[in-house]
């Protein structure tokens, strides 16, 4: 099985190794950090008192250098001379020493298969400069990471005085410039963005701005749709748009259909619609509520009767395996949604008529979907008069906001996870209703 490769590029200071770390920690890979192999490289010209600009003392020295480079608990560890390398390349002196010897194309020839050697063992996200352009030109993700030079200067201006470092802002703007210079005009694998990366300007991101913008990126490419279902999903847009202009009104009419928080629905981009289950034409309902096509998942079974079939794929419907977890149907509704599509799921799984939904199970399926896409949870409560199934029946759908992946509480994913965040969208749907639990909680929950 072929692994993951995100590369993610950039000038320093942008953020791209803290960034890089901790969207490792959270998507479970491994993270390369390509810039200390240069800098373990400076270190060991400087040690043997080589001038970096020295290229043919450098490449005269390289047959003698030993690195070694290995996996310990998702971390890279470094060794020179068979001794872990600390803060000593972390210092301003070696970062101009890596950035010089970068420049010989013999160091960088060097380097090279330790940056590919991890990537048939593990998913790997790699930050350098050359990732996305030479290393792994293949890469399923890339990403430019960029800032302005002074945001730049300013972060490295605080990492390092934390350290104790002492140096003032002018001198390390001064050194970036310089740097930056360097990289992006030598004639070995300079410093550019790959035609096909995304280029993301962190200058007014914080931390955490910085590490969801990653993770979204990384989660929209995973799903790259090919041309043939960019076709089809044109082909159902055609002809939902058909349904509802024809037999749209007629839902309407039925229902009585009254909307609150319309305008909670984003006009642009991925989203999970997750509402109470009451009846058939619930689904409807929602697809006439909202401005904007939807797809749902409905029970296989449906597609088999002919003019039903017609309908409801006509409406938006995803076929659903309901016997055992249908992972076709989760990955459709991921691939969707991490593209820009709103999918609507039933958490409760099946209807629940005339009872009320504070009292009944749901699943964590849709939160799951969520979560792969990294797209918002939009919570939809479905009232009734009566709360009984009539034809003709008058319906409140009530639109709550958007959860954000922070706000379902997605840190690295999984069903505990799955699970909360499932308890979060189904109480908001119960508080939009003013539901309220009855019956005593239940012991165990069955998940999706
Ligand atoms: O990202 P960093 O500051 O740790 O990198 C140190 C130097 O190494 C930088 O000046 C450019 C060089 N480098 C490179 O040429 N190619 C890479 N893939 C990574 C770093």
């Amino acid at each position: 099985m072929s692994h993951l490769k995100i590369a993610v590029d950039g000038p320093g200071g942008a953020g791209k190794s803290s960034v890089c770390k901790e969207v490792a920690r959270r998507l479970n890979l491994l993270y390369i950090d390509t810039g200390a192999l240069y800098r373990t490289v400076g270190l060991y010209v400087k040690r043997a008192g080589i001038d970096p600009a020295d290229r043919d003392a450098v490449v005269a020295s390289l047959p003698a250098l030993s690195i070694g480079v290995r996996a310990e608990q998702g971390r890279q560890i470094i060794l020179l001379d068979g001794n872990e390398v600390g803060d000593e390349i972390r210092t301003q002196e070696i970062s101009m020493y890596a950035s010089r010897v970068s420049a010989i194309p013999e160091v960088r020839a060097k380097l090279l298969d330790y940056q590919r050697g991890f990537a048939n063992e593990f998913d790997v996200i790699l930050d350098g400069r050359d990732i996305g352009t030479v290393i792994f030109p293949d890469a399923e993700v890339k990403i430019f990471l960029t800032a302005s030079p002074e945001a730049r200067a300013h972060r490295r201006y605080l990492e390092l005085t934390a350290k104790g470092v002492e140096v003032t802002e002018e001198s390390v703007l001064a050194e970036m410039n310089e740097r930056d210079r360097a990289d992006s005009t030598r004639e070995s694998a300079p410093l550019a963005a790959a035609p096909d990366a995304v280029t993301l300007d962190t200058s007014d991101l914080d931390f955490d701005g910085s590490v969801s913008a990653v993770i979204s990126i990384i989660k929209s490419k995973r799903y790259v749709l090919t041309p043939e279902k960019k076709k089809k999903i044109k082909k159902e847009r055609r002809s939902y748009r058909f349904f509802y202009f024809t037999l749209g009104w007629i839902v309407r009419f039925l229902h009585r259909i009254k909307v609150t928080g319309r305008e909670n629905i984003p006009l642009t981009g991925g989203g999970v619609l997750c509402a109470n289950h009451i009846a058939i034409l619930d689904i409807f309902s929602i697809g006439a509520s909202v401005p904007r096509s939807i797809n749902f998942l409905a029970k296989r079974e449906l597609f088999k009767v002919p003019i039903l079939s017609f309908l409801i794929r006509s409406a938006g419907a995803i076929p659903l395996e309901r016997k055992k977890t249908d992972l076709g149907a989760i990955r459709r509704s991921v691939e969707l949604t991490a593209n820009g599509n709103l999918v609507a799921i039933f958490p409760q799984g099946h209807r629940q008529p005339g009872m009320n939904p504070a009292d009944t199970e749901y699943k964590s399926g849709a939160a799951l979907v969520a979560y792969r896409s990294g797209v918002p949870v939009i919570p939809i409560c479905i009232k009734m008069k009566g709360q009984k199934y009539r034809i003709f029946r008058r319906t409140e759908i009530i639109i709550g906001k958007p959860l954000s992946q922070e706000e379902l509480g997605f840190v690295n994913g999984g069903s505990a996870e799955y699970r909360e965040a499932a308890a979060k969208i189904f109480g908001e749907i119960c508080r939009l209703g003013n539901f309220e639990r009855t019956l005593p909680a239940p012991e165990k929950d069955e998940n999706a």
